[in-house]
């Protein structure tokens, strides 16, 4: 089924000027981008987002990280988007990652991973909803 997944290219990888490559990627493997920002986020903003992790031991370096620089967020579409884009990230430690897939390509540790991916329908929709409104996102017809 055409799904929309919620991708956040993570400080690391915008620093290091990843975010054309990183596009590439999801367009390639035949995403379409539908809606797309750069923002630098706030404590409470990145505290937010990442809410189910708060009683985490890595929690505090996560916030501290996700809120270094900017970040790209984007509303990806495409059949199976979800999982089509936990294909294309490879396993949250990069050290696991498949060759090919961008956390092998582009993230240090499994702390500065360089993106993150919905892990669900569901989670994709909320997560959207923290990030987008219905107006900044565009459904592609062509
Ligand atoms: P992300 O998909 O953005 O969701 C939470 C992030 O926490 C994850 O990617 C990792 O970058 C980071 N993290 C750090 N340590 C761990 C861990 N042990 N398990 C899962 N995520 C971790």
């Amino acid at each position: 089924a055409i799904e929309r997944t919620f991708s956040i290219i993570k400080p690391d990888a915008v620093a290091k000027n990843h975010i054309g490559a990183i596009y590439n990627r999801f367009e390639s493997a035949g995403l379409k981008i539908i809606a797309s920002k750069m923002v630098h986020l706030s404590k409470e903003q990145a505290e937010g987002f990442y809410a189910e992790h708060s009683a985490r031991p890595f929690f505090g370096a996560l916030v501290s990280f996700m809120t270094s620089g900017p970040v790209m967020v984007q509303v990806l579409e495409g059949e199976n988007a979800v999982l089509a884009n936990r294909e294309i990230m490879g396993a949250t430690n990069p050290a696991e990652a498949a060759r090919g897939t961008l956390r092998a390509d582009y993230a240090a540790s499994i702390d500065e991973n360089a993106v993150h991916g919905s892990d669900a329908v569901e989670s994709a929709a909320r997560e959207i909803a923290y990030f987008f409104s219905a107006e900044e996102v565009c459904p592609r017809t062509r």
